[in-house]
């Protein structure tokens, strides 16, 4: 599958890699592309480009971007180039202007439905931001049994691809529903990111399971 990254920190470089690896055609975006020189050492097979190159090119585009700078980087991406397709989110909306981090929005909005009403004409689905980068396509080896990917989104068709795609590389799947779920998902992040700084970021591969009772 062709599949293009709009951000390229350390979510968009491991994604990248790790897709590539999975033989998906992949381009990653930046608005710097000379800074990607020694990850390409690394990742051969990745493209970089510019974020509307990612956007082109994908199939499927999955948004990873620093939360200050989504909706600049969704315009160099061009918003008609995203139209129709399927957005992935991964954002969270973070603020750490205390020292610690925060949900910069939330309750009433949330990340997701921004993201949504920037990109009108794309199918955006809300999953993969509650873990670490190393893990989104490495579900495996948990104790306990696979994990689960909480996803949301308002168009089902994409949300089957989606999760049919995550299946495919070992998450168990919840779907919560419509874009707006995004108010729960972002939170829940939070939950991992909190355990994660407490511990001074010594747990990183934490992740989350919905159990059910036997006979319920
Ligand atoms: N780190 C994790 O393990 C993790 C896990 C789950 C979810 N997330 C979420 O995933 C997203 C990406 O995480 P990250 O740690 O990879 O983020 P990051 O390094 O902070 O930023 C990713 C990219 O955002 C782009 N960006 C920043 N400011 C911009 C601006 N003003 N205009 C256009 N683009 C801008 C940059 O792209 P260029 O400079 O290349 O253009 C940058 O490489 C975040 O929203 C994060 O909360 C992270």
């Amino acid at each position: 599958m062709n599949i293009g990254i709009i951000g390229s920190g350390i979510v968009g470089q491991k994604l990248a890699a790790d897709l590539a690896q999975h033989g998906h055609s992949v381009t990653i975006g930046t608005r710097e592309p000379a800074k990607l020189a020694e990850f390409k050492l690394t990742a051969p097979d990745v493209q970089i480009g510019s974020n509307a190159d990612a956007a082109t090119h994908g199939e499927i585009v999955l948004l990873a971007t620093n939360w200050g700078g989504t909706h600049n980087a969704l315009e160099l991406a061009g918003i008609s180039h995203l139209a129709g397709k399927i957005v992935v989110d991964i954002t969270n909306p973070l603020d750490f202007s205390s020292g610690k981090p925060a949900l910069a929005l939330g309750w009433n909005t949330s990340a997701g439905e921004q993201v949504q009403a920037w990109l009108p004409q794309s199918k955006v689905v809300k999953a993969l931001n509650i873990v670490t980068a190393d893990a989104m396509m490495n579900p495996q080896s948990y104790i306990g049994g696979s994990p689960d990917m909480f996803i949301a989104g308002n168009d089902a068709d994409a949300k089957q691809a989606i999760a049919a795609w995550l299946e495919g590389v070992g998450w168990g799947i919840v779907d919560l529903g419509d874009i707006a779920q995004s108010r729960l998902l972002e939170p829940l992040a939070m939950i991992w990111i909190t355990h994660g700084f407490n511990s001074g970021w010594k747990i990183t591969k934490h992740a989350f399971k919905l159990l059910n009772k036997s006979g319920s």
